[in-house]
């Protein structure tokens, strides 16, 4: 029995959501540590398609609990309308808790992403306006409500009207748009505590019992490394540490419980919103992979950009997490493509090669990939689950990159479906 973290490599939407699915069959615990419903995890279930924002994508399958732990920002009305949703077809969801401590997203945190979002002038990041900065702004600078608040009408009320102080004035005078009533929110926000108070419990004490009893643990990360706050291509990034390192301050665990640190990535790459992205294809190949990939926004619905796996990036995500086992989704999407490249090292705007990441995002968009190119396959691998099925130009895709990061895949992704997986090696 054992620990597993599951997080994204890239820029987000690598098939976390169907891996976590997967592997939450075995889990007694599946638990979301950072982000919020920015989120998009889509999950089939046979012929039933879900697409989980805020719920843990082991929801489905887990036959113990799922925890939305400390770290995660917490639209309540977004929880109510997902968890609905899975019962109307039929899914349980009695075993799904929140944490006392994790804040919650208000609606002045949505109006204010929004707002910033679409002033002009502005730097927009192209958030997914749910909130998500705003509420991880509060919580940094001690001023934010925790679900645990939702429980004290007294709290509740001092702090809602502490904050509407200050965001409307910047609401009033800033935007010039108008602000928001106490009464509005008061009493809708404490009928919603109401509601969930039998959800909101102490999770930090349970999930570290349950690694004394040897449970099987499964932390789920939502977005990805390069959309860290720290690590990722800032300010093009999400307000959370998606990383494995993320695990600890968002669910309350240590680091020594870690066990089997599991990186997805995507056959290629992918990214919503704004920011540098050198391997990008604006081009038929890249409208030819968001048609295959079906890549658009789960979430938001957009048109995801798209372009080549680019390997050093995946190695500086690697490294910051401390990958212990790869899982490489979409393969199935680069059959047909008669030459495949990778890009293994940039070439600086004053020509300087080098095979590491950078942290100057202004410097990155002036970038160029070198590539080492690798002969593509024909053959449709949608229906292969052995590894030896897979025609030779895939395996050598395959081990390329497993070369270059030093690390095992030990599952290859070839469809959207449970069942479309090749399991090199048995996790749990
Ligand atoms: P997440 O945010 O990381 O959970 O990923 P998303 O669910 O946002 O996006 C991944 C998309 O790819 C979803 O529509 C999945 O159903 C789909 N998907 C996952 N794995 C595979 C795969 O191996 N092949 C194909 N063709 N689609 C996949
Ligand atoms: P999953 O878990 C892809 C992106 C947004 C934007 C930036 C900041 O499905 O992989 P935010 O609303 O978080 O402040 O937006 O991060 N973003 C995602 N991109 N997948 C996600 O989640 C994302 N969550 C946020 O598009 O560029
Ligand atoms: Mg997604």
């Amino acid at each position: 029995m054992a620990t597993y973290v599951v997080v994204g490599l890239q820029y987000g939407d690598e098939g976390k959501g169907k891996i976590t699915d997967v592997l939450s069959a075995k889990s007694d615990y599946v638990v979301r540590f950072q982000g919020g419903d920015n989120a998009g995890h889509t999950v089939y279930a046979g012929e039933e398609k879900f697409v989980l924002h805020l719920l843990p994508s082991g929801v489905l399958q887990c036959p113990g609990k799922c925890i939305i732990a400390n770290g995660v920002v917490v639209n309540p009305k977004a929880f109510m309308h997902e968890i609905s949703q899975i019962e109307e077809k039929g899914m349980r969801s009695d075993h799904v808790f929140i944490s006392r401590r994790a804040h919650v997203i208000m609606p002045y945190h949505i109006l204010l992403d929004t707002y910033r979002e679409e002033e002009e002038g502005g730097t927009q990041i192209g958030t997914t306006k749910k909130g998500i900065g705003p509420c991880y702004e509060d919580k940094i600078a001690r001023v934010g409500i925790r679900m645990v608040d939702l429980l004290n009408p007294e709290v509740l009320a001092e702090k809602i009207r502490k904050n509407l102080k200050i965001k409307n004035s910047l609401f009033e005078k800033y935007f010039e748009k108008p602000g928001i009533e106490f009464e509005e929110i008061y009493k809708e926000f404490l009928e919603i505590g109401q509601k969930l108070k039998h959800r909101i419990v102490d999770t930090e004490v349970e999930l570290n019992q349950a690694i004394h009893d040897g449970k099987n643990i499964l932390f789920e990360g939502a977005q990805a490394l390069m959309l860290d706050i720290d690590f990722g291509t800032y300010p093009y990034v999400t307000s959370s540490s998606p990383s494995t390192g993320g695990v600890c301050t968002g669910a309350g665990v240590p680091p020594t419980s870690l066990q089997n640190l599991i990186g997805v990535a995507k056959a290629y790459t992918t990214r919503v919103g704004n920011g540098p992205f050198p391997t990008e294809l604006n081009d038929e190949l890249g409208e030819k992979m968001r048609k295959v990939g079906q890549e658009f926004g789960a979430t938001t619905g957009r048109p995801r950009r798209t372009g080549w796996l680019d390997l050093v990036s995946l190695k500086h995500a690697t490294m910051i997490n401390g990958i212990n086992n790869l899982v490489i989704t979409k393969l199935d999407v680069l059959s047909g493509i008669p030459s495949l490249k990778i890009a293994t090292k940039y070439k600086t705007e004053d020509g300087k090669i080098i095979d590491y990441f950078t942290s100057s995002t202004t410097k990155l968009y002036n970038y160029e990939p070198v590539y080492e190119e690798l002969e593509g396959w024909n053959e449709d691998i949608s229906h292969a689950r052995t590894y030896e099925e897979l025609p030779a130009n895939a395996k050598k895709y395959i081990e390329f990159i497993e070369d270059y990061l030093g690390i095992n895949v030990y599952l290859v992704s070839v469809g959207p479906e449970r069942s479309q997986n090749i399991i090199r090696k048995e996790l749990f």
